[in-house]
């Protein structure tokens, strides 16, 4: 056979492999997303996420230490309060939830860097990302909220704050709000790219924060959509945003690779709850290995571009990365 090119020259020997490679990882490039509630003394296991549990503030640690040992160095905090209203109250208030996590955290793990997920679902009595008008949400009445939790999350000791209300205009309105009280150095990681999705099917349940009417598509993205996802992230850009989401991850790679060739900042791609249940499912009924799909999940996310890879399997991940399954 005549073949000058013969590709699986390459592929002969597992150091070859691995000299070739063209997609490297590092534990440095994850984040734990972790839910934090009201009340006292209580780990609560999330049924439709097995191994994720919420905690209250006083438990928290345990959670903090699990991380610290597996050598994650980010977390992204979700809040469920215990009094839910119209307007989100809590979301913003300077002993909510969030808030007093992120004191605690600090406390407990100074160099653990804080990420907020910034909305209104978790806190909104109907469940939705913003404050209504009539059965819609009023966009721009939202924006002063979320720039005042923004504001909040901040002075509580965040690190970064990540809006993930898909209101127009928010990245520029929290920019705005945090610059004018000092805070110019806070980045802001913008869920630009966030698909109205079934797959956060898992997450409304642990955080009881499924809409009460209707569904998110007057502000979550279209999912048939391509070059909206560019337009997102382009306002975002523009807006003021440090690093760009695209959220889910697994159904939506091409959007990750899009994104990325198109702008020049940090790309993030959020594997969120019903990707995490799946696999679980799957694993525990015997159908796939678990740790191999869960690596290649991670490798597939990271060679569509993203440089960041937020996943309820962080733990897991850090200690295959570092011994070596990833490549
Ligand atoms: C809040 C928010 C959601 C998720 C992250 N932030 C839920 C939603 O938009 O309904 C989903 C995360 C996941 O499914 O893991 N708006």
């Amino acid at each position: 056979m005549d073949m000058t090119v013969r590709p699986r020259r390459l592929r002969g020997s597992e150091t070859l492999r691995k000299m070739v490679r063209e997609t490297r990882v590092d534990p440095a490039s994850l984040i734990y997303p972790m839910f934090v509630m009201d009340g006292v003394n209580k780990v609560e296991e999330i049924s439709a996420l097995p191994g994720q549990n919420r905690y209250t503030v006083d438990r928290m640690g345990e959670e903090l230490e699990r991380l610290n040992a597996a050598g994650v160095k980010s977390v992204m905090l979700f809040g469920i309060p215990e009094h839910k209203d119209e307007v989100g109250s809590q979301a913003y208030a300077a002993d909510g939830i969030v808030q007093r996590a992120l004191r605690k955290a600090r406390e407990l793990d100074p160099e653990l860097y804080l990420i907020t997920d910034v909305c209104m679902c978790e806190y909104t009595s109907h469940g939705h990302c913003g404050v209504l008008c009539g059965h819609d949400v009023d966009n721009d009445a939202t924006l002063e909220l979320l720039a005042k939790t923004a504001l909040s999350h901040v002075e509580a000791g965040a690190d970064m704050v990540a809006p993930s209300d898909m209101m127009d205009g928010r990245i520029r309105a929290i920019r705005e709000c945090l610059d004018a009280h000092g805070h110019t150095g806070t980045p802001i990681m913008s869920y630009a790219v966030k698909f109205a999705s079934s797959f956060y099917g898992p997450f409304r349940e642990a955080a009881g924060s499924a809409p009460s009417f209707g569904d998110r598509k007057s502000y979550q993205m279209d999912f048939h959509n391509r070059r909206e996802a560019l337009k997102e992230a382009f306002l975002d850009v523009e807006e003021g945003a440090d690093i760009i989401m695209v959220k889910p991850a697994m159904s939506y790679l091409d959007l990750v690779r899009e994104v990325r060739d198109a702008v020049d900042l940090p790309v993030a791609a959020y594997s969120v709850s019903g990707e995490y249940a799946m696999v679980k499912a799957a694993a525990a009924n015997g159908w796939i290995d678990e740790e191999k799909i869960v690596c290649e999940m991670a490798v597939a996310a990271f060679r569509a571009g993203t440089d960041i890879y937020i996943t309820y399997y962080a733990k897991e991940l850090a200690k295959y990365m570092r011994e070596g399954k990833l490549g």
